[in-house]
C-alpha cells in the first residue's frame, strides 16, 4: 500500500528553490518533508530554514538543516504544511500535533503556504476534525464558557503547548460559519490562537492511493 503523506510530501519539495527562506510545520506528513528537504540540503540545496515546533526544528537539525529563530524572522519566503482537514475553498482544519499558534504565525508571515496531505485530509467542508484552540492557561474556565456558547464541546489536552498554554479541543454539534467562528474566536481575550486556516493556504498536494494531485487555490 503507498505512503500517500510521504508521496505528498516529496512532490512538495519541489516547491522549494535556492535562497528561499522556508517555514517547516509541524506533523508526520512534515515529518516525511523535513527528511526530503534535508537529502536535497546535503546534495548542495542553499536554503534557510524556520520551525513551527520545537519537534521540527530538532528533527530539521538532526537531518541536517540549519534552523534560524523564528523571533529573528520578519518574513518567510514560503510554508509547507500538514492540515487535519482540507476544503475545496482551501479552508483548513490545523492543529491536531498541538503547533497550530506557532503554524499561523508564521504562515502569516509566509508569501505563500502549500498544505501536504494524503486524501483522508480531504473534505467537503470542514467541520467534523476536532477544532483546538490555544488559550492562556488564566482564561481556561472563561474561554471553554465562550465554546460552549458558541455551541461546542471542550476537552482540555493533558500537555501544555511550546508556548506553555493550554490547548482545548472544541467539537461542535454543528459547525458554525467558518468565517464567522473565527471572527468570533479572534475577539475572545485569552485565545491565543485557534485552527482555523481560512486565508492562508494558497496550494496542496494531496496523494490518494499513489498518486500526487497538486491544487492551487
Ligand atoms: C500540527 O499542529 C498540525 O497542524 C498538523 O499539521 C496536522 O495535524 C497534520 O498532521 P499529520 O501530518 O500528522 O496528519
Amino acid at each position: 500500500m503507498p505512503n500517500d503523506k510521504r508521496l505528498a510530501a516529496e512532490a512538495a519539495v519541489a516547491e522549494v528553490t535556492p535562497g528561499l527562506l522556508v517555514g517547516l510545520g509541524t506533523g508526520s506528513t512534515v515529518a516525511y518533508f523535513i527528511d526530503a528537504l534535508a537529502a536535497r540540503v546535503r546534495d548542495g540545496l542553499a536554503i534557510r530554514a524556520v520551525a513551527t515546533s520545537l519537534a521540527s526544528a530538532e528533527r530539521a537539525r538532526a537531518a541536517g538543516i540549519a534552523i534560524d529563530d523564528f523571533a529573528d524572522v520578519a518574513h518567510v519566503d514560503l510554508i509547507v504544511d500538514g492540515a487535519d482537514e482540507l476544503d475545496p475553498h482551501f479552508y483548513a482544519i490545523k492543529g491536531a500535533g498541538g503547533a497550530l499558534l506557532r503554524e499561523k504565525i508564521v504562515a502569516a508571515a509566509s508569501a505563500r503556504m502549500v498544505v501536504i496531505a494524503d486524501s483522508s485530509k480531504q473534505v467537503a467542508a470542514i467541520g467534523a476534525a476536532k477544532l483546538p484552540v490555544e488559550v492562556i492557561p488564566f482564561a481556561r474556565a472563561f474561554v471553554a464558557a465562550r465554546l460552549a456558547a458558541l455551541g461546542a464541546a471542550t476537552i482540555q489536552r493533558d500537555s501544555l503547548t511550546d508556548n506553555g498554554n493550554l490547548i482545548l479541543d472544541a467539537r461542535f454539534a454543528t459547525f458554525p460559519e467558518p468565517r464567522d467562528l473565527a471572527r468570533a474566536l479572534d475577539a475572545t481575550p485569552g485565545v491565543m490562537g485557534h485552527g482555523l486556516f481560512l486565508d492562508e493556504v494558497d496550494a496542496a498536494y494531496v496523494a490518494q492511493g499513489g498518486v500526487v494531485t497538486r491544487l492551487e487555490r
